[in-house]
C-alpha cells in the first residue's frame, strides 16, 4: 500500500506525483518548522491520552511516548535539525518518529488530524510568544515609571491639537504611556487565556469514534478546557487574530511615544536629546543626529497593522471548517509577535537613552498663556458661569497679547476691566508650576497625585510580573523533563 512515499502522510489514492512547482508553492515547512517543539508537546499530550484511555495498545503507546520524548530531548539539546524536503512540520515529526521507533510511530496519528494538530501547536506557540512579549512590555512600562520618578518636578506644556494646552509635569506625561502599556499587558493576558482551549480530538472536523478524552488532553497541555464543538475547533483562528490585534494596538501605542521623541528631539521643540547609543547619523549631512530608532518603531507599526489586516482578510468569507488558506495564518502572526517583541525591547533601550531638557520644557511654558483656563476656573469659583468666564478670560488673553506680556503680567486695572469678578491676587497664582500644583483632581498632574499614581502603577506592575512569573511549561512538558511521562499516574 502506498502512503505517498517516504516524505508524505497521504497518497494511497494517488497514482501520479505532485508537480514540484506545486509542491514548493503549497509547502509550509519553510515557516512552520518553528512549531516543531510545540508540535512535539502537543503530540506528547495526545499520545499520553491515547495511552491512558487504552486507545493504543500499551506497549506500542509507550514506544510512541518514548520516541516523542527522545525527539523532544534531541531537539531541545540542539541535536535535531528541523529541515529537509517535507510538506509541513507535522509530516516531519511523524517521519522522524517512524525513523526513530519504527512502525509503532505509524499509530501516533490515531484519533487526530493535522487540522486539530496544527492549531494546538500554534496555540502553544502563541502562548509562549505572548509571555515573551509581555516580559519586554513590562520592562518598558517599568522604564517609564523610573523616568517619571526622576521628573516629578519637571514642568512642560501638555498639548492638544499639537498646540500648547495646559501645563503639566513630565512625570505625568510619562506615566500616561506607562498606564497605556499596562492596558496592553492586560490585553495580552486575555489573549493568552483565549488561546488556552484545546482543539485536539476534533479530528478533521467531526471528532472520532475512538473513546478519547479531549479534556484530559487539554489538562496535559495546561489549557483551561477543550473545544465545545469539533467544527468550530478546527475552523477557529480567533486567538491568532486577537494576538495580532494585541500586537498591532501595542505598536500603535509605541508609535505615539515614538512620534513624541521625533518631535521633542527636533530643534523646533528641543525638549530632548538622544544619547549616541540611540541616535544615528546622516551619510551626507555631517551635523545630523537622527532619531532613527523612534522612526523605525513607527515604521514597524505599519507592518504589524498589515499582519492583522492580512489575517482578517484571510478569514473573511472562509466556509467551515479547515481550509488550506489557514496555513497562511502562521507567517502573519509570527511576524506580528516577533516585531512587537523586538519593538518593546528597543523601546526600553530608546527610553533610557533619552536625555530630557527641563530648561527647554520650562521655557515653552512661558509663552502661549497656558494658564488661561485657571483664570477662568478662578472666575467660576467667584460665581461666574463658565461660559462667561471663558469669554472674559479670552478678553484678558487678548489684552496681554496686545501689550506683549504674559497673563500673569497683566496689571490689576487691566484684569479688573476684562474680568470684573476676578481677585487681583489671582495674578500671582497664574505661574505654570503653581497651576500644575493646583490641579489635584483624580489622575491629575499635581505632584502628590503623581506620587499616588507612581505607587499604584508600581503595585499593578508587580502584580503583572507575578502573573508572568507564574507561567509554567505545559504539564506534559514538565512530566517529560521530570522523566515521569510513563508513570502509571500522572497528576496535572
Ligand atoms: N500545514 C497545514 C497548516 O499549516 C497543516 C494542516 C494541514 N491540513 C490539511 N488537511 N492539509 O495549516
Amino acid at each position: 500500500v502506498s502512503d505517498g512515499g517516504p516524505d508524505r502522510l497521504w497518497g494511497g489514492r494517488f497514482r501520479g506525483a505532485v508537480d514540484p512547482e506545486i509542491d514548493r508553492f503549497t509547502a509550509s515547512f519553510g515557516f512552520d518548522r518553528r512549531l516543531a517543539r510545540c508540535d512535539l508537546v502537543g503530540s506528547l499530550a495526545h499520545a499520553r491520552m491515547l495511552y491512558e484511555r487504552g486507545v493504543l495498545e500499551r506497549t506500542e503507546a509507550r514506544r510512541v511516548l518514548e520516541g516523542l520524548a527522545g525527539l523532544l530531548a534531541r531537539l531541545e539539546a540542539g541535536e535535531l535539525a528541523v529541515d529537509g524536503a517535507y510538506e509541513d512540520v507535522h509530516t516531519w515529526i511523524e517521519m522522524q518518529l517512524v525513523a526513530a521507533i519504527g512502525d509503532a510511530g505509524r499509530r501516533l496519528h490515531t484519533a487526530r488530524s493535522r487540522n486539530d494538530q496544527t492549531s494546538v501547536a500554534l496555540r502553544l506557540y502563541v502562548r509562549e510568544s505572548l509571555e515573551e512579549l509581555d516580559r519586554g512590555l513590562l520592562e518598558l512600562a517599568g522604564g517609564f515609571c523610573r523616568r517619571a520618578a526622576e521628573h516629578r518636578e519637571t514642568f512642560l506644556p501638555g498639548y492638544t491639537h499639537l498646540q500648547r494646552g495646559q501645563p503639566t509635569s513630565l512625570a505625568h506625561h510619562l506615566l500616561a504611556h506607562a498606564w497605556t502599556l499596562l492596558a496592553d499587558h492586560r490585553r495580552l493576558v486575555r489573549v493568552w487565556e483565549l488561546a488556552g482551549v484545546s482543539p485536539l480530538g476534533a479530528g478533521a472536523l467531526a471528532g472520532t469514534p475512538h473513546p478519547i478524552d479531549p479534556e484530559r488532553t487539554a489538562a496535559l497541555l495546561g489549557f483551561a478546557g477543550a473545544f465545545p464543538n469539533s467544527m468550530a475547533a478546527v475552523a477557529d483562528r480567533d486567538y491568532v487574530l486577537e494576538a495580532a490585534f494585541a500586537c498591532a494596538l501595542l505598536m500603535l501605542h509605541l508609535s505615539r511615544f515614538a512620534s513624541e521623541i521625533v518631535l521633542w528631539t527636533s530643534s523646533e521643540f528641543g525638549f530632548a536629546l538622544l544619547e549616541d547609543s540611540v541616535a544615528k547619523g546622516s551619510s551626507i549631512m555631517p551635523q545630523k543626529r537622527n532619531p532613527e530608532p523612534a522612526e523605525i518603531l513607527r515604521g514597524k507599526t505599519a507592518r504589524v497593522v498589515g499582519d492583522l489586516t492580512a489575517l482578517m482578510v484571510l478569514l473573511k468569507g472562509l466556509p467551515l471548517t479547515y481550509n488550506s488558506d489557514l496555513q497562511e495564518d502562521k507567517e502573519a502572526v509570527f511576524d506580528a509577535l516577533d516585531t512587537a517583541t523586538a519593538a518593546v525591547r528597543a523601546g526600553a533601550v530608546l527610553l533610557e537613552g533619552v536625555g530630557f531638557r527641563p530648561e527647554r520644557m520650562r521655557a515653552a511654558l512661558e509663552r502661549g498663556h497656558l494658564t488661561a483656563t485657571f483664570l477662568a476656573d478662578h472666575l467660576v469659583r467667584r460665581g461666574v458661569p463658565f461660559r462667561d468666564a471663558h469669554a472674559q478670560t479670552g478678553a484678558a488673553v487678548r489684552a496681554a497679547d496686545e501689550r506683549g506680556v504674559q497673563l500673569w503680567e497683566l496689571d490689576a486695572a487691566e484684569l479688573r476691566r476684562t474680568c470684573p469678578e476676578a481677585e487681583t491676587s489671582v495674578l500671582a497664582e497664574l505661574r505654570p508650576e503653581d497651576v500644575v500644583r493646583a490641579h489635584r483632581s483624580l489622575g491629575g498632574p499635581a505632584p502628590e497625585r503623581v506620587a499616588e499614581q507612581l505607587e499604584s502603577i508600581g503595585a499593578e506592575l508587580d502584580a503583572a510580573r507575578g502573573w508572568l512569573a507564574g507561567r509554567r511549561a505545559p504539564p506534559v512538558h514538565r512530566a517529560f523533563a521530570a522523566g515521569t511521562l510513563l508513570d502509571e499516574r500522572l497528576d496535572v
